[in-house]
């Protein structure tokens, strides 16, 4: 099959998936392929041995990044939608209530939409149009009857804005909810700390800012807090009993893992680890800056969210006046080579609150590859498109 012609790409859809991914990935699951491919926890020889240590790797990085006390409770899953589903139907019950925010992925609205037809409570605190959550509304809906659940994202995926998950946190553990973040656009850039912010459930994408590969991704669980697991099977532990065993990260984990995607996520990780964090952070949000002004005086373009770029990720959307979205991410492939998402970005409900459902918004996701040279590009070919109709 031949391959799209990848080495004139501008890619600015790193909202949707990293890439490229540092070369130390493809590396890594090679390696891993040729030399400890066996089934980790499973059998004793070489391979299975070596494979397992692999896994343990990997999952030590993943928990020092998010402050886990004890890598045993970063459970191993195939993506955020993956880790929030464990975490939302491991957890609720009927007549429980959840609350949640008008900004959300569909990863968190069609589980709890569900959940709600089996009789959990949803209230859905509404974010203002630029993204923002005040956090008095969030207190009000948290007074107003027990809550066992604060559910919401880091940041948005449409336009990035960043929501107070710390302030959220304390307010959830003042009323006697537990707190799950959605950090799905913000892991390996925005600083989280599970104890330090009060984070009861995590979930995180490893193909997204860990710049690992897609099948991987992960679920915290803070110690007190059991799940109902959703898959029952082999764990490799306490194999003589019928009954799935509780201990994390088995518990969780049951079937063989992803091994060779977390075998690239543990590569992406060390890099992430070499690079920094902070100086990835620092980068992007260099490039949101000049995005958002390099598009904020061009005629025609309005710019969503906050355009503030400390207030946000690097995830920048904007609507060009008499075209559709769809077919501005159309030209910018077709004609100017550059890579962007366009429509409802998985998130209805989102555009609802940022006032561009049904039609969406072209959506620019620079990341720790992208240069200035690339956001000017596409500041430029914008500029171009907004001159004319499409
Ligand atoms: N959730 C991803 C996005 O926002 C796929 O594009």
């Amino acid at each position: 099959m031949p391959s799209p012609a990848t080495d004139a790409v501008i890619y600015l859809d790193n909202a949707a998936t990293s890439w490229p991914k540092p070369p130390a990935v493809a590396a890594s699951i090679v390696d891993f392929l040729e030399h400890r491919a066996g089934n980790p926890g499973r059998s004793g020889h070489a391979l299975a041995v070596a494979a397992d240590a692999v896994v343990a790797a990997t999952r030590s990085e993943l928990a020092a990044l998010v402050g886990a006390p004890d890598a045993a409770r970063v459970v191993f899953t195939l993506n955020a939608t993956d880790a929030l589903n464990m975490a939302l139907w491991g957890l609720l019950v009927p007549g429980d209530r959840v609350v949640t925010t008008s900004i959300e992925h569909n990863a968190i609205v069609r589980p709890l939409h569900a959940l709600a037809e089996r009789g959990v409570t949803v209230t859905r605190v509404a974010c203002a149009p630029d993204g923002t959550l005040d956090l008095d509304d969030l207190a009000r809906a948290l007074r107003s009857g027990p809550v066992r659940l604060v559910a919401m994202c880091h940041a948005s995926n449409v336009v990035g804005t960043i929501l107070p998950a710390r302030d959220a946190a304390a307010l959830a553990h003042e009323h006697g909810s537990l707190f799950l973040l959605d950090a799905a656009q913000t892991a390996g850039v925005l600083p989280i700390d599970v104890r330090e912010m009060g984070i009861d459930l995590l979930a995180v994408p490893g193909h997204k800012a860990l710049l690992g590969p897609t099948g991987t991704g992960a679920l915290y669980v803070a110690p007190g807090v059991r799940l109902t697991p959703l898959r029952q099977g082999g764990t490799g532990t306490r194999s003589g009993e019928e009954h799935q065993p509780e201990e994390l990260p088995a518990g969780l984990e049951a079937g063989t893992l992803n091994t060779v995607g977390i075998a690239g996520l543990g590569a992406s990780l060390r890099y992430l680890r070499g690079r920094g964090r902070e100086a990835i952070h620092a980068h992007e949000t260099g490039l949101t800056a000049r995005l958002i002004q390099g598009l904020a005086d061009v005629a025609g373009v309005t710019v969503h969210g906050t355009r503030d770029p400390a207030l946000q990720v690097a995830t920048v959307s904007v609507s060009l006046d008499g075209w559709e979205p769809v077919d501005v991410a159309a030209a910018l492939d077709s004609s100017f080579g550059i890579a962007v998402r366009s429509g409802l970005h998985c998130a209805p409900l989102a555009h609802r609150t940022l006032g561009t459902f049904p039609r969406g918004t072209v959506r620019l996701s620079p990341g720790p590859f992208s240069t200035d040279d690339d956001v000017d590009r596409a500041v430029a070919a914008i500029r171009k498109l907004a001159g004319t109709v499409g």
